[in-house]
């Protein structure tokens, strides 16, 4: 790194922030120091999809494409009046629904990413490391899309509200919202392919583009865990905690809407009536707590949890209370 960047600089220092539970105290690193970390695993372990991916795998009609416990409706009596064959099919529908809200919620942080890069020193290895990172989502949405086309079927976008709600809210450069959606995203989906790449009873397809994506995701969820604590030490308790209330509330509503109620139709399912017996679904709620634990762990560190933001985890199901 230019030696300059950090001189008479701390490479790492404590910061305390107000929570309604009393104080917290964060450890902060320098974003060159983090950076660099980060550029030189990027360099190490980083994949081509096109390459890496066995696209030609044959996939078994018999074989899950998603393990069923991450399923909306398991443990459900919907789920028990389906046929192994129309529950692989839900597999793959889910399995396809949460890539295609991965490209769009993608594509969101890329423009995030341009729009912090651009204000900051374009020589610094923490524009760089966003770079890197940008390019590394330009390959996961192309992959994530060739996936759902591999499958036979096609991407959707979320309903009208939120994808225009999102061209807007897009526009605006507000980092400490972003980075702590951007976590909100990466960690859930993480957790749930987490399960997926070693499951030798999913589709090797799935497997493969999963694993990439979890490798390639842990230094993402490093980058925005770190630049959220920097932002949040410097943000008043005020401002914290009106943008955790307003992430909760977006988080609420996207655990909602990442099963497009297609996946329901297709297996001949009545698409409201699903969406509320998953909605409803004890194994369901706690599946979803689990995928965002190290999420919500982590927000209760850094004050997004402080206030009226964790009600609203809780009363969604997304943490125990
Ligand atoms: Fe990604
Ligand atoms: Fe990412």
């Amino acid at each position: 790194m230019p030696p300059e960047l950090l001189a008479d600089r701390p490479k790492s220092w404590t910061a305390r922030i107000r929570c309604k539970d009393g104080d917290h105290t964060l450890e902060l690193t320098d974003r060159e120091v983090v950076a660099e970390r980060l550029l030189r695993t990027s360099r190490k372990h980083s994949f081509d999809p096109d390459v890496d991916v066995d696209w030609d795998a044959p996939q078994d009609p018999d074989v899950w494409y998603l393990p069923p416990q991450l399923v909306s409706l398991y443990e459900t009596p919907l789920w028990d009046g389906l046929t192994h064959r129309q529950r692989v099919e839900l597999t793959k529908r889910e399995m396809c629904s949460i890539a295609s809200f991965g490209i769009w919620s993608e594509m969101l942080l890329m423009q995030a990413l341009v729009q912090h890069a651009y204000r900051r020193r374009y020589d610094s290895e923490h524009v760089a490391y966003a770079l890197t990172e940008i390019a590394d989502e330009c390959r996961h949405s192309k992959m994530f899309g060739r996936m759902v086309r591999t499958c036979g079927l096609r991407t959707h976008r979320p309903r009208a509200l939120e994808y225009h709600f999102a061209k807007l809210f897009g526009a605006v450069y507000d980092p400490m919202p972003m980075f702590a959606g951007t976590l909100v995203v990466e960690e859930f989906t993480d957790a749930f392919q987490r399960l997926t790449f070693p499951d030798e009873n999913v589709q090797p397809m799935v497997r493969q583009v999963t694993r990439i994506h979890v490798v390639e995701e842990a230094r993402h969820i490093k980058y925005a865990r770190e630049e959220l604590k920097r932002l949040v030490a410097h943000a008043s308790p005020v401002r914290r905690r009106a943008a955790a209330y307003a992430l909760a509330q977006g988080t609420r509503l996207m655990a909602t809407q990442v099963i497009h109620p297609s996946c329901y139709e297709a297996v001949g399912l009545d698409p409201k009536l699903a969406r509320r017996v998953a909605a409803r679904s004890e194994h369901r709620r706690d599946t979803m707590a689990w995928a965002f634990r190290k999420c919500t762990a982590f927000f209760d560190e850094v004050g997004f949890l402080d206030g009226r933001a964790r009600d609203v985890w809780v009363r969604a199901g997304l943490l125990k209370s």
